[in-house]
């Protein structure tokens, strides 16, 4: 059996329908302005100015509708010219003379016709060069823009890349710094140190000589404790890495300062994230990092108040994947003028005597060798956060 494949009709478009609508209402008007021209020109005789008025639905129909309407008006015009013309008699004429007559009309009117719609073809031409140049031009502009976004990103990036330039080569500057002092320092401390024990043997003679000896004793170990800080803040010894889970790090650096959370009486929130992925940390280091965070955070309470800390994972398409350890306190949070200084060595809040400066310079270190970042913000709702990040 033969089949017959035959393609379906496609219904005409909506904005193909609206044009014929549209040609068919031209025609229509057109038409209806010829037949009043032509009882004019009936009614008037021979009128040769009369006559002209058959150019108005000529040119109505060529300019609005195309130049095949255009040209059916000026033949539907010529034939009403010669019908009215007929009607009216001349009978002075030769009868020929009106349709030579007849034939000249139909001519110019087409002429007119074919002029009108070319001279409209030329200006929709100039108006889609307008539209097309206009178009280029908003391109033009928005990927001027993009390369400004870009160019304003890059130096951005560029400006941030300096500044940490800077930090860095400030930081080296003053770890040197403090390498060297730490070093002209030790030995007349270790000298200090051996006095004072020798006189605390050797029973002094009364109480207050023995608090006296005591309190230098302890200034000492103080003093080689805050060398022993700068020494590590300057030549940290090479990492001890091994898989480590973070939380079990967080538990137990929470263990060592437990006695000062209650004393304190801080809540400590624990929000762990199960499972979390090993990383590849120097256990004592990491401990120390966060008895620092911890310790600060439980300084700038103490009042009392809630520490939070938070593990997350955060798993990213087109970066690495990364482990977060956020710390957060509440705080009277940091002064905007104390942001940036945080983590240079040295900087403290606290009364001469009561703090050193180093914690943050050290625990900034120590994340750095690490591989991972640390900073330190303000919370919307008050207080702290510290965040440590570390890449997989
Ligand atoms: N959680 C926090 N809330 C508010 N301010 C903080 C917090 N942590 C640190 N700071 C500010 O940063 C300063 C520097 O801290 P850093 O730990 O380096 O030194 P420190 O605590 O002053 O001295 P040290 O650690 O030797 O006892 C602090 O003096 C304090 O002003
Ligand atoms: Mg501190």
């Amino acid at each position: 059996m033969r089949q017959e494949h035959t393609q379906p009709l496609e219904p005409p478009s909506p904005v193909e329908q609206g044009d014929r609508i549209q040609t068919l209402g031209v025609v229509a008007v057109s038409l209806g302005l010829v037949l009043a021209v032509s009882i004019l020109d009936y009614v008037t005789g021979s009128e040769v100015s009369v006559s002209l008025l058959y150019l108005i639905p000529i040119c109505y129909g060529a300019w609005f509708a195309n130049r095949c309407v255009g040209l059916f008006v000026a033949g539907i015009s010529a034939a009403a010219w010669l019908g009215a013309d007929l009607l009216v008699g001349h009978s002075t004429l030769h009868p020929l003379v009106i349709f030579w007559n007849t034939l000249m009309i139909a001519c110019i009117f087409a002429v007119i016709a074919i002029l009108l719609t070319g001279l409209k073809r030329a200006q929709n031409k100039l108006e889609a060069t307008v539209w097309q140049r206009t178009v280029k031009l908003r391109e033009e502009v928005s990927e001027r823009r993009l390369a400004e976004e870009k160019l304003r990103q890059t130096n951005a990036e560029l400006q941030c890349m300096q500044m940490q330039l800077i930090e860095a080569a400030k930081m080296e500057t003053v770890g040197r710094f403090a390498a060297g002092v730490a070093h002209e320092v030790k030995n007349p401390l270790m000298t200090l140190s051996m006095g004072t024990d020798y006189f605390l043997q050797r029973k002094p003679s009364n109480a207050d000589e023995a608090a006296l000896l005591q309190d230098m004793k302890d200034s000492v170990n103080r003093a080689g404790n805050i060398i022993n800080l700068m020494l590590d803040f300057s030549k940290p010894h090479p990492l001890n890495l091994a898989p480590e889970d973070l939380n079990g790090i967080v538990e137990n650096s929470l263990r060592l300062i437990r006695h000062l959370l209650d004393k304190q009486q801080i809540v400590v929130v624990c929000q762990l994230l199960p499972d979390l992925p090993k990383l590849p940390l120097d256990l004592t280091r990491m401990e120390h990092v966060l008895v620092n965070l911890f310790t600060n955070a439980a300084q700038a309470m103490p009042d009392g108040g809630t520490l939070t800390l938070r593990t997350r994972y955060m798993a990213a398409q087109d970066a690495p994947s990364q482990v977060i350890l956020e710390v957060e306190d509440t705080g009277s949070g940091l002064p905007a003028e104390h942001q940036s200084k945080v983590f240079e060595p040295f900087f403290t809040t606290k009364p001469p005597g009561q703090g050193t400066g180093l914690g943050l310079a050290i625990v900034h270190r120590i994340v750095q060798i690490h591989g991972g970042s640390v900073t330190l913000d303000n919370r919307p709702e008050g207080g702290a956060r510290a965040t440590l990040k570390f890449n997989l």
